[in-house]
C-alpha cells in the first residue's frame, strides 16, 4: 500500500505521540567506562574486607538479580516499616515537593522497582508537566522492566536509565533536558554508608548538582532497639535469605566455595553507633577459597563477617551536617579549574506522625 494512503494528515511528526521505544534509553556503564575510572576494583574491596579484623564484606554484593528481588520482598514485610512509612510521607507530600521544584528531571539512585517514584511522577503529571526520569541501578533487568512499566503507564514520560554504580552514573549523567534536576536518594540507603563513605558520597553528589538543583533524601530515624531488631530479623526469614544470598553471589562472581549452610544470619542494633549491623556467622571452623581472587580465608567457629551497617539518623544533626559539614572546598577539578564552593541547604523536612522516617528536600546553593 502506498504511504500516501495512510490518513494521518492532521498530526505532524513533531506532534505525534512517541511510542515506547522512542521514549526509552538505557546506558550500561561498564567498569571500563571513563566515568567509572575512579571506582575501586570490586575484587579488591572483597580482599581488603576479608583481610580486616573484624572481617567485612562489601554490601554492594547483596544486589545480584535474586538479591534485588529479595530486597523487594523485604520492603513488603510487616516488620520492615521504612518502605511503608516513606511511601506514606511521599503520598502526603509529593505535591508539595513538585510545587517547590517546578518542572524537573528526576534522577533516582538505586531505583529498584521505582514504586515510590510513581508518587512523584503523579504529582508532576497532575501539574500538567511531562516528566523525565533517570533511574540508576546495578540490576539491569529490574531497571529495564520498571522503565517499561512506567512508560506504559505515563504516556508523556521519557526515561534514560543508567545500569551501574551511583558513582559511575553520577559522573556520566547527561545535561538535564528540563530547567532543573532533583536527585532522589530514598529508602535510607544513605544509612548503608559509613561516615567517611557518606562524606565522599555527598561531595560527589554536590559536584553533580548545579546551583538551584535539588536533592530529595529519605532517612530512617533513631527508635527503639526492639522495633529496629524486628525489622532486620523478620519471622519469614526473608532478610536472612537476602544476607546469605551474598555468599551465592560471591561464589558465582569470584569462583568461591562458601557453603551457605555453614553460615547463620545475625542482625542487632549497635546503640553506641546508632546502627543495625548484619553479619554472617560461621557455624564451624572452615577455610573458604575465592579462586578468581586467589584468596583463601580461614574462619573460626562463631566468627562473623559483617555484611552491612544501616545507620539510623537524628534529623536535626543530619540537617546541620548537610548544611555546614558537607561542602566542597575550592579544590582543583580534573580540568585544573577550581570547583566553586557549594552546599546542600535543607529547604523542608517531612516526617510521619510517629517520627520513624524523615524526608528532606535540599537545594544545592553557591556558598
Ligand atoms: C537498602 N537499605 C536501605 C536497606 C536497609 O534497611 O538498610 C537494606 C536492608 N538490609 C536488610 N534489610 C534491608
Amino acid at each position: 500500500m502506498p504511504e500516501s494512503v495512510h490518513a494521518e494528515p492532521l498530526t505532524s511528526a513533531a506532534q505525534r505521540p512517541l511510542n515506547l521505544c522512542d521514549r526509552l534509553q538505557i546506558t550500561h556503564l561498564s567498569p571500563q567506562h571513563p566515568s567509572a575510572q575512579t571506582q575501586i576494583d570490586p575484587g579488591l574491596a572483597v580482599i581488603s574486607g576479608l583481610s580486616c579484623t573484624p572481617k567485612t564484606l562489601p554490601a554492594q554484593y547483596f544486589y545480584d538479580d535474586r538479591g534485588s528481588q529479595l530486597f523487594e520482598q523485604i520492603c513488603e514485610l510487616p516488620e520492615y516499616y521504612p518502605t511503608r512509612t516513606e511511601t506514606a510521607i511521599l503520598q502526603a507530600h509529593a505535591t508539595d515537593i513538585a510545587r517547590l521544584t517546578g518542572p524537573c528531571e528526576l534522577v533516582e539512585l538505586g531505583s529498584g522497582s521505582s514504586t515510590k517514584t510513581r508518587l512523584l511522577l503523579d504529582a508532576y503529571t497532575n501539574m500538567g508537566l511531562s516528566p523525565w526520569y533517570c533511574p540508576i541501578d546495578v540490576s539491569g533487568s529490574m531497571l529495564k522492566q520498571s522503565a517499561i512499566d512506567l512508560l506504559e503507564h505515563y504516556p508523556t514520560l521519557n526515561v534514560h536509565g543508567y545500569v551501574g554504580t551511583y558513582e559511575a552514573a553520577l559522573a556520566a549523567l547527561s545535561v538535564s533536558p528540563l530547567p532543573t534536576r532533583m536527585i532522589c536518594f530514598l529508602g535510607s540507603t544513605l544509612g548503608n554508608l559509613n561516615p567517611q563513605e557518606c562524606q565522599v558520597f555527598f561531595e560527589q553528589l554536590t559536584r553533580s548538582l548545579q546551583p538551584g538543583e535539588y536533592l530529595l533524601l529519605g532517612v530512617d530515624l533513631q527508635k527503639s532497639t526492639a522495633q529496629l531488631e524486628a525489622a532486620y530479623n523478620d519471622s519469614q526469614g526473608i532478610t536472612a535469605a537476602f544476607n546469605l544470598n551474598m555468599l551465592c553471589h560471591l561464589n558465582w562472581r569470584f569462583q568461591g566455595n562458601f557453603q551457605l549452610e555453614q553460615f547463620q544470619h545475625l542482625a542487632f542494633y549497635n546503640s553506641a553507633e546508632h546502627q543495625i549491623e548484619m553479619h554472617l556467622k560461621s557455624l564451624c571452623a572452615q577455610q573458604v577459597n575465592l579462586l578468581a581472587l586467589d584468596l583463601t580465608v580461614a574462619l573460626e567457629r562463631g566468627e562473623t563477617l559483617r555484611t552491612e551497617i544501616s545507620r539510623k539518623f537524628d534529623l536535626a544533626i543530619l540537617q546541620k551536617q548537610l548544611q555546614y559539614g558537607l561542602e566542597i572546598g575550592a579544590e582543583a577539578t580534573d580540568q585544573g579549574c577550581p570547583e566553586p564552593t557549594k552546599q546542600l541547604k535543607p529547604l523542608q523536612t517531612w516526617t510521619d506522625p510517629n517520627h520513624w522516617f524523615g524526608l528532606m528536600l535540599c537545594q544545592c546553593q553557591q556558598r
